[in-house]
């Protein structure tokens, strides 16, 4: 380890470990890395994105899916875990040059608190500002992987953002799950341009999917059969939920992807975009939360 990654990990572990809870030490790409294991799960995140890569709550397997092409690298999005998308989703509006769904995924953050919160969840509160927007990020490691995005607009004039909390769940055969909580909203097919009527059935893969769902607040659960459970996500400010599966052409397209691990995760993320973006008086705050937790299915 180079002495000053070294010093970084030895000053975050003197202001910020939790004792039997939380240590942050130095992942084999040299970014820093926050270690979880407290009574009701283990997790982890890195200040690079403050993108949270590992949730397990006890009494069951990983939540999260993370590529194993991944690359861990300054300037680069780390493909799995829970990405923000922050402060614009997909491509830039106007500036074809800047980066696919804004600058946080790739920001190294400041690590602001940590703490036990009342109910026993360990939190981690990480801080930046993207001009002109000052950004709090809370996770809490509980029985429930709870994150919330608190942004604050600090200019004279009215802003307009947008964001996602990108997560990227690890199912068994995502031809075997089946999406519920949408059956009633009309979505975006990303892929045709076309708006579609609600499907009055719960979303199941068969091909390649991204479809943008507006204004609904519904809980969102992926039964997942062959894992004998359910990923149960509620959300709140985050009227937008984004459902991606690459399927096969685009999973062989995309670098840091496995040709085969379509099959094993899809995208459920809690947003606020396009006609759902959030415009923000001067010193005006909003708060996206996405809660997310794992259920055994009952026979
Ligand atoms: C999803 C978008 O949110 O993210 C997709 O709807 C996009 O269009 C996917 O392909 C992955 O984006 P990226 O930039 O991480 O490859």
């Amino acid at each position: 380890m180079s002495t000053s990654l070294q010093e970084r990990v030895e000053l975050l572990n003197s202001r910020f470990a939790v004792a039997q809870q939380l240590r942050f030490t130095s992942h084999d790409s040299g970014q820093v890395v926050g270690v979880v294991s407290t009574p009701v799960c283990d997790g982890e995140f890195f200040l690079h994105g403050a993108h949270v890569t590992r949730y397990r709550p006890r009494g069951f397997e990983e939540l999260l899916f993370v590529s194993d092409e991944a690359i861990f690298r300054d300037g680069k999005a780390i493909r799995g875990g829970v990405p923000i998308c922050f402060p614009w989703f997909g491509p830039h509006p106007t500036d074809p040059a800047a980066p696919a769904h804004g600058h946080a995924r790739t920001h190294e953050w400041e690590l602001t608190r940590t703490a036990n919160s009342p109910a026993g969840a360990l939190q981690v509160e990480l801080h930046a500002v993207f001009d002109p927007f000052d950004v709090v990020y809370t996770i809490e490691f509980g029985s429930e992987l709870t994150l919330s995005l608190k942004v604050t607009n600090q200019s004279p004039t009215p802003v307009t953002f947008e964001a996602a909390l990108h997560s990227y769940f690890r199912l068994k055969d995502v031809r075997e799950v089946a999406v519920s909580g949408l059956e009633s909203v009309a979505f975006l097919d990303q892929l045709t341009g076309a708006t579609e009527a609600p499907s009055n059935a719960p979303i199941r893969f068969t091909e390649e999917t991204d479809r943008i769902y507006q204004d609904n607040l519904d809980v969102i659960t992926i039964s997942d059969r062959l894992a004998n459970r359910n990923v149960v996500i509620e959300k709140r400010g985050a009227p937008s939920t984004i459902v991606w599966n690459p399927w096969i052409a685009k999973s062989q397209r995309t670098g840091d992807f496995g040709d085969e691990e379509w099959t094993q995760m899809c995208c459920i993320e809690s947003a606020s975009v396009g006609a759902n973006a959030i415009e923000l008086a001067t010193g005006e705050s909003h708060e996206l939360v996405a809660k997310h937790r794992l259920v055994t299915q009952t026979p």
